[in-house]
């Protein structure tokens, strides 16, 4: 299992370039088993989790040709309705298969999802809406077993919580049910448009994009497309964090800051200076104050940068409340930051960081992948050397964090065990 090892304090300086959006192509790829026509997708980012993705779907009988980044799909070649759990269990993202396999196949065995350990994280919404729209589904051995007898059925459909993942599942589902499905209290989060662009690009029909309220009206064929996602907000968040905990000049590039426009909003409300650009946001050597941030689905704070905000303002001085809303366990990270000498205590949901204490580097686990990112931040901005195990969380979402983070300037090794 490979380590970081960092040796900090690190000063950031110059450009770094943000990857493709890991959490708009998975569904995307997902998506690429509605269609039996070429699919070519560019920019695709060399990760864990992109790449069971590709494993999954050429498992179910997808062409899959790889030229670098850019990936061509046959996916009129699909000969399986199955999702094993040997690649299921690692990702949770494996779920938004169900709605496409089912699409296509009339039939999905689809293994119950595992992922990042951050909470119960149930699929009901996913089941039970697509139960609205006519399949039959039954759940055994930590299977779920999907059938239909025709096309699915356009439906009505609202959603108790706006979850991403069952938002982007339905969404899917729909684009070949017969008549229109209405999804209401629909996630907002860019991905979903990300999705929802790229299956119109293919010959979709998703209306509302950017709304609560989306309409799918149901289709009979797609066309060949070529399409590249969106740039990776919560990486660059992950970056900006690092330059405003190691008080660096740096620039973020390559991806849309309104997508982080919450984010940006509250760090220039804590004191940090951040010039925003088209596809771009330059952040200068700032001194913060203190905060109360609540995540909550977007256009709220991000729960996939809660991680990396706490390990902020460890460096902030005064008292911080973070409360996470979305997942009830995601803060495996504290008891890591702790051993760095932070001092974060947790009480329910809410974490109670008294900030602006000096860290000290020590031999530090990754947990989950956020968690991991936080860690790395912490890392460089504490004295001496941390030694981050279990690098592979990290690599599950973050495209060649160490080379980014050392052409930046940081003291950052990858060792292989
Ligand atoms: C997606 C993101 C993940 C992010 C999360 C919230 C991907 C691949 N992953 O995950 O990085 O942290 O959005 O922004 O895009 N829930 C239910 N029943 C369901 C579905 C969800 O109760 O059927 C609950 C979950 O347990 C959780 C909350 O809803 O508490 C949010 O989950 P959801 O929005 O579905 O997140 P994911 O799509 O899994």
């Amino acid at each position: 299992m490979d380590k970081l090892i960092i040796t900090g304090p690190c000063r950031l300086s110059g450009t770094v370039t943000i990857s493709k959006a890991k959490n708009a192509y998975l569904p995307i790829l997902a998506g690429v088993l509605l269609s039996d026509k070429k699919i070519v997708l560019n920019e695709v980012p060399n990760l864990r989790d992109i790449n069971t993705m590709l494993t999954l779907l050429g498992n179910l009988g997808v062409g899959i040709t790889r030229n670098g980044k850019t990936i061509t799909f046959d996916p009129s070649t699909l000969s399986s309705h199955e999702a094993t759990y040997d690649l299921v269990k690692t990702m949770r993202a494996s779920i938004f298969t169900l709605g496409p396999i089912l699409t296509r196949m009339k039939k999905a065995k689809v293994s119950l999802p595992g992922g990042c350990a951050i909470g119960t994280r149930p699929i009901d919404l996913h089941l039970s809406n697509l139960e609205k729209m006519g399949a039959k589904i039954t759940l055994e051995g930590g299977y779920v077993y999907a059938e239909t007898d025709g096309p699915l059925k356009g439906a009505n459909l609202l959603l108790a919580f706006p979850s991403v993942g069952a938002t982007e599942n339905l969404m899917m589902a729909a684009v070949f049910a017969e008549g229109k499905t209405v999804i209401e209290n629909a996630a907002l989060e860019p991905e979903i448009d990300d999705l929802a662009n790229f299956l119109n690009a293919m010959g979709a029909k998703v209306s509302g994009i950017g709304s609560t309220r989306l309409e799918i009206e149901g289709v009979k064929t797609l066309n060949e497309v070529e399409y590249t996602a969106i740039g990776d907000r919560i990486e660059a968040a992950t970056y900006i964090m690092a330059a405003l905990a190691t008080g660096s000049n740096v620039k973020v590039e390559g991806f849309n800051p309104a997508h982080l426009e919450f984010v940006i909003d509250l760090l220039k409300e804590m004191g940090a200076k951040i010039n925003i650009g088209d596809n771009f946001v330059e952040i200068s050597e700032s001194s913060l104050n203190s905060a109360r941030i609540d995540t909550a689905p977007f256009p709220g704070f991000p729960t996939d940068v809660q991680a990396q905000m706490m390990a902020l303002v460890t460096q902030v001085k005064g008292n911080t409340i973070i409360t996470e809303h979305i997942f009830e366990n995601r803060f495996m990270h504290v008891p890591e930051l702790n051993r760095l000498g932070a001092s974060i205590e947790l009480r329910g949901n809410s974490a109670f960081i008294d900030g602006g204490h000096p860290l000290k580097g020590a031999p530090v686990m990754c947990t989950d992948l956020r968690a991991s990112a936080a860690l790395v931040i912490a890392a460089l901005a504490s004295e001496g050397k941390t030694e981050i195990d279990r690098v592979y969380h990290l690599d599950r979402g973050y495209e060649n964090l160490d080379q980014k983070f050392k052409k930046l300037g940081a003291n950052i090794e990858r060792i292989g065990n």
